[in-house]
């Protein structure tokens, strides 16, 4: 088969196929969020790495104000592009730990920016920030466009200390004529420097072509104590609950050194970060 080493994220067709299949799951459990732990409708949602929108897309569809923010300017136009023929707007280009409100973008088209009720990056990708600054810059950025009381639903794969995590994961996605047989498999773990590394590939199967697409992802690993340690030291951020990804609201969980998927649920103090 043909091959090709890209990024995945440079092919929004395939990644929003791929990860954008299922968002049900996910979609239930953001609003049971704002439910559960905001007062009133959360009416602005803001997705820091938004990749393709597949779910800012979906919110916006179900009425609500919604805005992103990525570094790969593909997904961005896809994101924007899937967005506008629906009326919307909503992404911009740019770093989840260097930015600012009057920098992002609203697809209510309101002139003024203004403050996001409720935050959320919910697959790992807060694990592309590499470094301990790049992480708490991101919280503080975050701080500064999410209203005072607002949420940040946080997804993330931790390092689990207890028990043997998983190496290889597979699934398969069909829309059409087009069909995505994905890989993802680990490269490296280095604890020390708190590094992981995974191989993942796209086989893409269409009428007319079949090709592969590898890429290697590079992910900062955390454990729970690490994570709260974090966002201790950013300030303006308090963990209020925990739960994994089975995305049951009415099942929140105590993190322990086995858990290996975890969502945090993160409220906005008053305190300025
Ligand atoms: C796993 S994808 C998730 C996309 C989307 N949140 C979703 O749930 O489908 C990770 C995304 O993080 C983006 N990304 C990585 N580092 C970033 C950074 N420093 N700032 C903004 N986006 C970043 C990538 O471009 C990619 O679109």
């Amino acid at each position: 088969m043909e091959e090709v080493s890209e990024s995945i994220y440079d092919h929004p067709k395939y990644y929003d196929l791929v990860f954008g299949a299922d968002c049900a799951a996910e979609l239930k459990f953001l609003e049971g969020c704002n439910a559960k732990h905001l007062e009133g409708r959360a009416e602005r949602w803001f997705e820091p790495a938004c990749g393709t929108g597949r779910l800012l897309f979906r919110l916006a569809q179900r009425g609500y104000a919604v805005g992103g923010i990525d570094l790969n300017p593909k997904a961005v136009e896809f994101c924007n592009r899937r967005l506008e023929r629906h009326g919307f707007a909503a992404a911009v280009e740019g770093d989840m730990a260097a930015f600012k409100l009057a920098e992002l973008r609203d697809s209510s088209s309101r002139s003024e920016p203004k403050l996001w009720d409720l935050a959320f990056n919910t697959i790992n990708s807060f694990r592309h920030l590499g470094t301990e600054r790049a992480a708490r810059s991101h919280l503080e950025c975050l701080a500064g466009v999410v209203r005072s009381g607002g949420l940040y639903v946080l997804g993330l794969h931790l390092r689990c200390t207890e028990a043997p995590p998983s190496e290889t994961e597979s699934w398969s996605a069909r829309r059409g004529n087009l069909a995505v047989n994905t890989h993802m498999w680990t490269l490296e773990r280095n604890v020390p420097k708190r590094v992981e590394r995974f191989g993942i590939r796209f086989d893409v199967h269409t009428p007319t072509r079949q090709f592969r697409i590898s890429d290697e992802l590079v992910l900062r690993s955390y454990t729970d104590r690490e994570l709260r340690r974090l966002v201790k030291s950013a300030g303006g951020w308090e963990i209020e609950e925990t739960y994994d990804f089975s995305y049951d609201i009415d099942a929140p969980i105590a993190v322990d050194a086995t858990c290996e998927d975890v969502v945090y649920v993160l409220r906005r103090t008053a305190e300025r970060a």
